[in-house]
């Protein structure tokens, strides 16, 4: 089975971090989200995987996953010019798919789940299409789907009166029929080929779609609150004892928290669940729970808590904790404490500043 993985979205609501990266490639616990959900298709038995990509995050994507060899996997770029929506991404994907059921997998969507049994189902079964769905409070802002005896009898992309609490999470599993469905649809109102509408075609003709709802925990990463808590649920499950860095002894460690080499710290205290990058430099110091620190990190006489730094950024003498923020790459934030008292920004586009 091939596996179809997309990544063309634009990232609006990540902004200013998604002008320079791809939403997906923002790390969550040091490790760029992608990564997850390559992992998660790997446990289902897909490695042979194709990524659609956007013209302007092509590069990005090449270089920092190459062709998949180096974890088990292999890997192909396939750019959507024009964010046509899901459906279309899928549809000029076919070449690639050559014809084979697949997994389709939302870049964004995190889903800690082992769906192995449900691929195998879908393989044995012959049934045209399997879909995922979560429970949720709200479900307006996604696709809903109506099901009797696990069948999919009704879908509905965004409903303003959902008629189930059953979301579609961004995991799909179909067959070649589904371009045949693609071609019969129309752009919805935000002027995309929707998935949902093609798995409505199916429906409606008499195929068979399934659904499995699932119980574990899922995101879609789409707002920095979505990332912050995909980084505390990741941070939840990370092991103990893996310090590599140099911690001297005014320093003190309390849970688990993971440093890499290279690093140092000096008279903080750290208190994991914490993960800290490589050749970090952490002095007089307080870092708090949820916190992941990307690779070459100065923090000086500051606090951070629940929080994802990135690569290079630099903070230093802060009379506030920093609490529920995304820093980007290279960002610096310090307090000069000089006169008169006042703030003083060189802020990006789009950038949001809380004081
Ligand atoms: C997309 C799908 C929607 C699904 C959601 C899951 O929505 O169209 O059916 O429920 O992903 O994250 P979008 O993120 O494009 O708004």
């Amino acid at each position: 089975m091939k596996g179809l993985v997309l990544c063309a979205g634009k990232g609006t609501r990540l902004r200013p971090l998604t002008y320079t990266t791809a939403k997906h490639l923002i790390p969550i616990a040091n490790r760029p989200v992608i990564l997850y959900t390559l992992e998660f298709m790997k446990n289902a038995g897909v490695t042979d995987v194709a990524i659609v990509v956007s013209p302007e995050n092509e590069v990005l994507f090449r270089e920092t996953l190459k062709d998949g060899s180096h974890f088990g996997m292999h890997i192909e770029y396939i750019v959507q010019p024009q964010p046509k929506g899901i459906a279309h991404a899928v549809y000029i994907s076919r070449e690639f798919l050559d014809d084979e059921p697949f997994l389709l997998v939302l870049g964004d969507n995190l889903v800690f789940e082992d769906i192995s049994s449900v691929v195998k189902s879908f393989e044995s079964e012959g049934v045209d299409g399997y879909i995922l769905l979560a429970r949720v409070k709200d479900p307006r802002a996604y696709g809903v789907a109506v099901v009797e005896n696990q069948r999919v009898v009704h879908v509905e992309e965004k409903p303003k009166e959902p008629k189930s609490d059953l979301a579609i999470v961004g995991v799909y599993l179909f067959r070649p029929i589904i371009f045949h469905a693609i071609e019969n649809i129309k752009p919805s109102w935000r002027g995309e080929l929707e998935i949902t509408d093609a798995i409505g075609y199916l429906v409606e003709k008499g195929y068979s779609v399934k659904a499995h709802t699932i119980q574990g925990w899922w995101k879609d990463t789409g707002k920095p609150e979505d990332l912050l808590e995909a980084n505390r649920r990741i941070l939840d499950t990370i092991e103990d004892g893996q310090c590599a860095g140099k911690i001297d002894e005014t320093t003190t460690i309390q849970g688990r928290v993971c440093v890499e080499k290279g690093s140092i710290i000096v008279g903080s205290l750290i208190r994991g669940p914490v993960v800290i990058g490589e050749d970090c430099k952490i002095v007089n110091s307080y870092v708090g729970p949820y916190t992941s620190i990307g690779n070459r990190v100065v923090l000086e006489n500051c606090e951070v808590e629940n929080s994802i730094l990135m690569d290079e950024s630099k903070i230093s003498n802060l009379s506030s904790r920093i609490d529920s923020s995304l820093i980007g790459k290279g960002v610096r934030i310090s307090q000069n404490g000089r006169l008169p008292k006042a703030m003083k920004f060189v802020v990006g586009d789009l950038s949001s500043l809380e004081l």
